[in-house]
């Protein structure tokens, strides 16, 4: 069944004389990889900044399991099952990595015993293959480990809606078919609804149902991604003239 859990209606947003957003309307459906693109300050942080309560749109709705969340804390958000990655990552750099992965699951479930808070953050650096780094200090991890470090953060939130800003920035080609791999099987074996902000076009194309194009703070089209990147106006926004 196409059930939207995630839905934007007229979000805009501006800062100071910046359009950063301008009524953009758009869906990520339960269990799909959505991929969001568009050229450099198109917007794509910014729309999921304002689904993530990083702050509230200027105008607009944001609809989470049909609910709207538009404008609560980033906390509660978390709460309901939203965990995002930041494209500029910025670990506690004294705290070892799985401190920094278990503040992130104090934050989900606060009044629980400290035991189960460890036990998820293990877990969840396993899962992203960092568990023999687990005591080590976050600030003499490389640019790779942090963005790993991130998406282990998220995990242990216990999500139902991934946001990933840019993860595979500075990975090799190896690298980046593993990252693909992986985020497909949070998908397929944990249930997970995944909304991927990406420039790597490859990814993209071999990991989403679906794609929504920002240009300049509108949607410039929605489609599966064989026809969005062969789409002239697409290519445009890109490469320009
Ligand atoms: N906190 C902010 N204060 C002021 N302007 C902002 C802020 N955040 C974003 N902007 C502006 O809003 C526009 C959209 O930025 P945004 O970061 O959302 O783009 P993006 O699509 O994520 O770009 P990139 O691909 O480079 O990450 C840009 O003009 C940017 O300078
Ligand atoms: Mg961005």
């Amino acid at each position: 069944m196409d059930v939207a859990l995630l839905q934007g209606r007229g979000l805009s947003k501006r800062f100071g004389g910046v359009q950063a957003l301008e009524e953009v309307d758009f869906e990520v459906q339960a269990g799909t990889i959505v991929g969001l693109i568009g050229p450099n300050g198109a917007g794509k942080t910014t729309l999921f900044n304002i689904v993530a309560g990083t702050f509230p749109p200027s105008s607009g709705v944001v609809l989470f399991g049909g609910r709207t969340i538009t404008g609560m804390p980033a906390f509660r958000i978390c709460r309901q099952g939203i965990a995002r990655t930041f494209q500029v990552t910025r670990p506690f750099g004294e705290m070892t990595c799985l401190e920094n992965v278990a503040v992130a699951a104090v934050n989900r479930h606060p009044g629980c015993p400290k035991e189960q808070w460890m036990t998820l953050a293990r877990e969840s650096l396993a899962a992203v293959g960092l568990e023999a780094l687990k005591d080590t200090a976050a600030k003499h991890l490389n640019v790779v480990q942090k963005k790993r470090l991130e998406i282990a953060r998220s995990l242990a939130t216990e999500p139902t809606l991934l946001m990933l800003d840019e993860v595979l920035g500075g990975l090799n080609t190896q690298e980046i078919q593993e990252a693909i791999g992986f985020i497909r099987r949070l998908r397929d074996d944990r249930g997970l609804t995944v909304f991927w902000i990406e420039h790597v076009m490859g990814a993209i194309m071999q990991a989403t149902e679906k794609v929504i194009v920002l240009d300049q703070g509108r949607v410039l089209t929605v489609g599966p991604p064989r026809e969005v990147v062969a789409d002239e106006r697409v290519i445009h926004a890109y490469l320009g003239d």
